[in-house]
């Protein structure tokens, strides 16, 4: 492979970088283009554009791979990780051994309590509030009671892992009206939460193992897929130098939307709606190939992957044990797995390449935990925690406080005289 471009603009040639990643992708190096040429690239939605090099995840959306530091994601699930130890993998760039693991444990299970003070927000919150709005809020307020100076990053990584889940849980509490529970220092992180959600204090309250399994691999599986639209909103604020819990509240309302995050939400809905209108799911996937019926199928499809979203076969597979073992019959798990068979069978979907992605068979887990459907995508964004920080530190250590600021191409109006008030048609 050459390592120049050329391109050929009004009639001059112009010689390009060629970049080549570790697993051979390859970009070309644009960042001179306009002081050379006077043009920019235009690629709206970014499909083709590489915005940075990282070291952190590999996906070939072809081949269907998701790769953290290196190791395949079947591989760090099925090998029994920790969702604490692939967060350190993501942050450090390696597994941790016992004694790193142990310390960063003891760390994260060290800083899970909320300051007494910010109890008092989740009064201010109204009860039907959406948990996300509850969760980006008071990540975002982290940060007056944490304030950052560089000293300070490696502590507020560590609160943040460990508080995000109080404030998740007590967001739950606070909108079923119940007392919080506060977290227990030996319990594992799915653990943890699974109590702070469910327990109270007038009864014991044992932890499901199945459902803590269940939880540390969805929680593994969220914990970073690269530059997607919401660690992109992460690295983009970062690199204005706002804070870690400023940058991380951003990348929360990224993931809040139903085209990313919100979509596991949107896929139960979905599967309800199906069930309430008699289980005809074939109807369902006729109206999502009618562009004008406005209809999806919510947890097909991917910008990345044009293959099985890896996670999701891990996923279905986890579905169908988690609701065996806990002998819960889910009848949306039935018009899911039916929904599958006849999109994938269906020449629009394969053509389009549309399979489901990460959302799909997600939610029908989340649900049998006793999980409310408004908290699946704060469910995401405790799983995607580790991987918005380390890209929000690669974005600083490799770049420094270089404000990410693109270009467009404007075709607006040109200049024009001022009209005043009185003479406007
Ligand atoms: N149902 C029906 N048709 C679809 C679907 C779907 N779920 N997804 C894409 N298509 C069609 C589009 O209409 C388009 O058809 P056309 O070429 O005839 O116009 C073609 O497939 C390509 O779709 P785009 O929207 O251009 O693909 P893009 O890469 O921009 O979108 C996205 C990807 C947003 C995920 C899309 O597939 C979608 O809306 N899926 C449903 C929502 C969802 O599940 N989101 C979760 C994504 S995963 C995550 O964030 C963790």
């Amino acid at each position: 492979m050459s390592n120049m471009a050329k391109l050929v603009l009004n009639g001059k040639e112009y010689s390009l970088p060629v970049v080549v990643g570790s697993e051979g992708e390859v970009g070309i190096d644009i960042a001179k283009l306009r002081a050379e040429t006077g043009a920019i690239t235009l690629d709206d939605g970014y499909g083709n554009t590489g915005s940075c090099k990282s070291a952190i995840t590999f996906i070939d959306g072809e081949k269907g791979i998701l790769r953290y530091r290196g190791y395949d994601i079947a591989d760090l699930v099925n090998g029994g990780c920790r969702f604490s130890e692939v967060a350190y993998l993501l942050l450090y760039g390696n597994l941790p051994n016992k004694e790193q693991g142990e310390k960063w444990r003891y760390n994260l299970t060290h800083h899970t309590l909320l300051h007494e003070d910010m109890k008092k927000f989740f009064e201010g919150f109204p009860p039907h509030a959406h948990p996300m709005a509850i969760l980006s809020g008071m990540v975002a307020c982290l940060s007056a009671y944490y304030p950052e100076s560089e000293a300070h990053i490696e502590i507020n990584t560590i609160r943040l892992l460990a508080k995000a889940k109080t404030i998740a849980a007590f967001s739950y509490k606070k909108s079923i009206g119940q007392p919080f529970v506060y977290p227990i220092n030996h319990l594992s992180y799915a653990a943890n939460f699974l109590r702070m959600m469910f327990a109270v204090p007038s009864e014991p309250y044992e932890v499901n193992p199945v459902f803590e399994k269940a939880l540390n691999q969805l929680l593994i599986l969220h914990a970073d897929h690269e530059q997607n639209c919401s660690a992109s909103t992460v690295r983009m604020v970062g690199s204005s130098g706002a804070n870690l819990f400023a940058s991380i509240s951003a990348g929360i309302g990224a993931l809040w939307g139903p085209l990313h995050g919100g979509a596991n939400q949107a896929v139960i809905e979905m599967l309800e709606q199906i069930k309430a209108d008699g289980g005809n799911h074939k109807k369902f996937v006729e109206l999502a190939k009618k562009k004008d019926s406005g209809f999806r199928l919510m947890g097909f499809g991917h910008r990345v992957y044009k293959n099985y979203d890896p996670r999701s076969r891990i996923l279905k597979d986890a579905a169908d044990k988690v609701l065996n073992q806990a002998g819960i019959r889910d009848p949306l798990l039935d018009i899911a797995k039916g929904l599958e068979e006849a999109a994938l069978s269906d020449s629009y979907f394969i053509e389009r390449k549309l399979y489901p992605n990460v959302d799909f068979y997600s939610g029908l887990i989340y649900r049998a935990m006793g999980i409310p459907t408004n908290m699946f995508t704060v469910m995401f964004a405790l799983g995607r925690l580790p991987g918005w920080i380390a890209q929000w530190k690669e974005r600083r250590e490799m770049e420094g406080l270089k404000i990410s600021r693109p270009r467009q191409i404007y075709i607006g109006q040109t200049k024009r005289a001022f009209v005043p008030l009185e003479q406007r048609p």
